[in-house]
This record gives C-alpha cells, structure tokens and sequence, in this order.
C-alpha cells in the first residue's frame, strides 16, 4: 500500500519524535511492502515565526489532502515564550485547535496500559496496581470550553476573563456512540465522567449518554463524578475499561492515567472523525524543558503511529509488529531517562528509535 502522511514536526521535542516514529514506519514499510511518503507541514510557533499564524490555511488543505497526520507537538514554554503574550488565535495551541476542528477530529482516544516491565516506574504502590491496567479514554475532542467564546474585559479598572462551556446533544450523542463501539471489543464497561452535581452541560452529557446506552444492552454504563474520577484513577485503575468524558476532563485525566502507567512519554492518541481519516498524536506536548537533549521518550509518538495504521490503514498485523516491538525493548530493559528504574539500559531518543526499528518483524 501507498500511504500519503502529513507530518507536523511541531515545536520543541515534536521533530525529535516524529523523526523517530518515522523510523520505525519505514521499517514497517520495508518489511511488509508498503510505501510510507510523507508531507512535513508547520503548525504552532515554528509556523508564526514562519508565516505570523500558528497554521496557515494551504497546510489544513495539506492534511485535509492525505490519508493521515502524524503530529508531534506544539507550544513553548507556558508563561514564558514569545508565543505567549499574544491574541488567542495566534497561540501555537491555537493551531492545534484549529486543525481538530477544521477536520472534525471530535473523537480522542487515549490508551493507558500498565507494561509488567514498567511496574517500577508507576507511582502507585503494588496494593493500587493490583493486576495492572488496561483502559481506553475517549475524550470529546472539538466541543467544550476550548471552543466556548473567551474574552477579557476590564470594568471599573477590574479585569475579568470570561470562558464558556457549550456541549449540544449531537456532540454528546456521537462520542457516546464512539465510547460504546469502542466498549464492545473491549470488555463492555463504560464509565462515563462528568460534573454533573454542578454544570448543565454534565446533566445534558448524562442524559444523552444514557440515551445511547439503551443500544448497547450487553455494555456496562456507569457515571462517575470527575473529581472521584481523579482520585479512583490512583486508587484502583484496574476499574477502569472505557472512560469517556469531554474535552477538558479527558485532558486533564489523561495526563493522570499516563503518568501511572510509568511517564507521560508512554501515552499515545488517535483523533479521529467519522471516517477512517485521523490525526495520531502523543498526549504530551512539547516538553521545552529537555528539547533538543536526545532526552525525550518517543514511544508514545511510535505508539501514536501504530494506532494510524490500525485505523487509518487497516494494518492490524503491522500495528501489532510495533506494538510488540516496543514490548520487546521493555523486556530487553532499555528505558529512556523518564521510565529509566534500577537495573535497566539507559538510552536516548534516537537509540530508542533504533531499537524500535530493529524489532519489527
Ligand atoms: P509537556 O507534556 O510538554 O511536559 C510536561 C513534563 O513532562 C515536562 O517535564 C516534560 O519534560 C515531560 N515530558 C513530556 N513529554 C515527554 C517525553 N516524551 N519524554 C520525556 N518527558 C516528557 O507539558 P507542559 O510542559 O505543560 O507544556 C509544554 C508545551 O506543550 C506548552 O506549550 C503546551 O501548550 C504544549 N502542549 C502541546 C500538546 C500538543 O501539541 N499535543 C500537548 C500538551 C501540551
Ligand atoms: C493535549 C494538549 C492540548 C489540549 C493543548 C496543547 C491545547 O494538552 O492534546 O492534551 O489541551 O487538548
Ligand atoms: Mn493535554
């Protein structure tokens, strides 16, 4: 097969673990026959310094064009870059959020799995991993406060910032179906997690949840405060098989669920719409802090690229091949500095990449 990707680099350790992801692709492609050409656009701050604008509209068109994006990461140092002190839509997140919007990217799944090999590196102690974990987040993705209107407003010298919080029952109605899909080839058990003691918009995203339930007898439906949620997930994740939720919560509990399963490096992501088409992408970002220092772990990216073949491209024996793979550098004991415990091979971004590579089969 000929697969048509677009890569976005992105900013900080974005080009250090697409180019690895890439490797790997090509390894895949020279063992099982297939051509993976790709496409390099700019997003987020190397495309304002380049063009003034976090993405230009020739490079929606670009990932609009081909199969599928592979995305490394935006942004600079929060608080403290030049891309900061700036008008929302000129953010290099703001890319982001343009490029998930402009290709109606509302479904965000976020695997989290604890690796036998990575137990030492999990925060929790052995009583809280119980027999491991194995849950899918699926995060609504184009709806929620990142696209409410926001402004800033001063009244009487005092400042006030307004973001709203929107979700209609359309929104809700098919990342619920996408969470029960999802459901039914795993092991049928959906929590779904809102702030529904509180927010309109949880009360509307329960009713509709359980609305879509009534489709799915053979699936488990239970709803789950989010800030229980936060606090089960370290007590007992092995609850936990699908989680939907919207968009903000899913970010944030998803930074949660990624660092019990060892780092933050380890968690990957599939955007996708109602087609086969997506945009797979690591849960991280870009990490300013150890950019350019061959420090950066570039499995989450990798994993990110075996989900595109998986859904994208239909290649479940090649998504199996780099999943093994990464199992297999586990095992073999080569860990990046950020899941790096006792006893193990320290290595850096590229081996890491290498040792990837030369493990599919
Ligand atoms: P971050 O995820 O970039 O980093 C948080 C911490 O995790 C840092 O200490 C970092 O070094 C570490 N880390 C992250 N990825 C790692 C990896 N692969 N290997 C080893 N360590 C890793 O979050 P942040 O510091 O809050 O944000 C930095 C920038 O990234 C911001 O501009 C933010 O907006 C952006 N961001 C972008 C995306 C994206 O493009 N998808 C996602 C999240 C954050
Ligand atoms: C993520 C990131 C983004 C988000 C930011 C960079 C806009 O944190 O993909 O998790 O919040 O969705
Ligand atoms: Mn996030």
């Amino acid at each position: 097969m000929n697969c048509n990707i677009v890569t976005i680099p992105g900013d900080g350790i974005g080009p250090e673990i697409v180019r690895e992801a890439c490797k790997v692709l090509d390894k895949v492609g020279e063992v099982y026959g297939h051509t993976f050409q790709y496409t390099k656009i700019l997003m987020g701050g190397c495309s304002i310094d380049e063009y003034g604008v976090p993405l230009t509209d020739e490079a929606l068109e670009t990932a609009k064009k081909s199969d599928a994006v592979l995305l490394g990461a935006v942004g600079g140092n929060v608080g403290n870059s030049k891309w900061y002190d700036v008008a929302p839509n000129l953010r290099p997140e703001a890319g982001l959020l343009a490029i998930r919007k402009g290709l109606n990217l509302f479904a965000n799944l976020r695997p989290a799995y604890l690796y036998n090999e990575l137990a030492d590196a999990c925060p929790l102690k052995k009583e809280n991993i119980g027999d491991g974990f194995d849950m899918i987040i699926v995060r609504e993705l184009t709806g929620g406060l990142y696209f409410g209107e926001r402004h800033t407003e001063e009244a009487d010298g005092v400042l006030q910032a307004t973001d709203t919080l929107t979700y209609n029952e359309n929104e809700i109605r098919r990342i619920a179906i996408k969470a029960f899909d999802i459901a039914m080839k795993r092991r049928k058990h959906v929590i779904s997690v809102d702030k529904a003691n509180v927010l309109d918009s949880s009360r509307l995203w329960r009713k509709v949840v359980e609305e879509v339930a009534k489709d799915y007898p053979e699936v488990k439906l239970e709803h789950m405060l989010v800030d229980n949620c936060a606090m089960q997930l370290v007590m007992n994740p092995g609850q936990f098989d699908v989680v939907l939720t919207e968009n903000m919560f899913g970010d944030i509990l998803s930074d949660e669920a990624s660092m019990i399963t060892g780092s933050i490096g380890m968690l990957s992501s599939a955007s996708l719409n109602e087609t086969k088409f997506g945009m797979y992408e690591p849960s991280h970002g870009s990490a300013p802090d150890i950019a350019g220092k061959d420090l950066a772990n570039p499995i989450a990216t990798v994993l990110s690229a075996a989900m595109m073949l998986r859904y994208s491209f239909d290649m479940d024996k090649e998504a199996d091949a780099i999943e093994a793979a990464v199992q297999q550098v586990l095992t073999d004991g080569y860990r990046t500095g950020d899941i790096y415990s006792e006893g193990c091979k320290k290595v850096g971004t590229i081996e890491m990449g290498d040792l990837i590579a030369a493990r599919i089969r």
